[in-house]
């Protein structure tokens, strides 16, 4: 039995697209993106889990979900084929680090945060630990809500690009994956640590809202100045249509 030409024609179409999709799937650069589950229930975070499946994006579990949900979350996750970036900024004598950084680290997560400001010792502990059990560690340098005025509060002098390329620069030295940063300080830290990670809060998509982010970059602009990956909550967690705004972003 042959099929009428128009009917072929359509089946070639309809898998034409389906190979298209795929391929602009594989070729996006999606795996550098961190979705941020910035949500006040569990629920809320399973169904983003089950939207965003099959895209190839990380999932950040902040202090907030962690608080509600605590470590089984990461292996949920995990089953559905994420990557976990643990977003907990621990800053505590080296000791507490490293032992609170065993239980993370074996839970699966596939990269956690400590404040640099913990130092130099707390930092060396805590990525021995990390990569003995295959997780990359990242440093938080500036909060991007401090200006120059907060720095000062706390005695810090120098100007913020300092601040952070020096604390940067200290995480590299102590044997960080790499830092937490705004996407405008790419571009200078690129300079001076050419394999480090960069990953970039702070990302709305060209004609978004900012919301209370004060400084934004468009994804594909962080990408060329230099970032590693792109952490990105609202735009996707607040759209109806999460994986489509995923999928929109480049
Ligand atoms: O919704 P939005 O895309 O602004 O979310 C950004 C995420 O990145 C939030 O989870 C926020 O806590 C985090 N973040 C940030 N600025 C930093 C560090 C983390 O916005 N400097």
């Amino acid at each position: 039995m042959t099929c009428p030409a128009d009917k072929i024609g359509y089946i070639c179409y309809l898998r034409k697209m389906v190979i298209t999709m795929n391929l602009q799937e594989r070729l996006s650069p999606i795996s550098q993106v961190i979705v941020a589950l910035d949500v006040d229930n569990i629920a809320r975070a399973h169904e983003l889990a089950r939207l965003l499946q099959g895209t190839g994006c990380w999932l950040k579990i902040g202090m907030e979900l962690y608080a509600l949900s605590g470590i089984s979350l990461i292996d949920e996750f995990k089953s559905l084929g994420f990557h976990i970036f643990l977003d907990l900024k621990l800053h505590d004598i080296p000791t507490t680090v490293e032992r609170t950084l065993r239980v993370l680290a074996a839970s699966g997560a596939d990269m956690i945060t400590v404040h640099c400001l913990g130092g130099y010792d707390m930092m060396a502990r805590a990525a021995d630990v990390c990569h003995q059990a295959d997780t990359l560690l990242m440093g938080v340098t500036v909060l991007t809500s401090m200006d120059e005025k907060h720095l000062a509060d706390i005695g810090v002098t120098q100007d913020i690009d300092n601040q952070v390329v020096h604390l940067a620069q200290l995480a590299h030295r102590a044997g960080l994956d790499g830092v937490v940063a705004s996407a405008h300080e790419v571009p200078n830290l690129r300079k001076q640590l050419t394999e480090f990670l960069l990953v970039t809060p702070g990302i709305r998509p060209a004609g978004s809202e900012t919301n209370d982010q004060a400084r934004v970059l468009t994804p594909q602009a962080a990408l060329d100045a230099g970032s590693s990956y792109l952490v990105v909550g609202r735009p996707i967690t607040q759209s109806p249509d999460p994986r489509q705004a995923l999928l929109s972003l480049f």
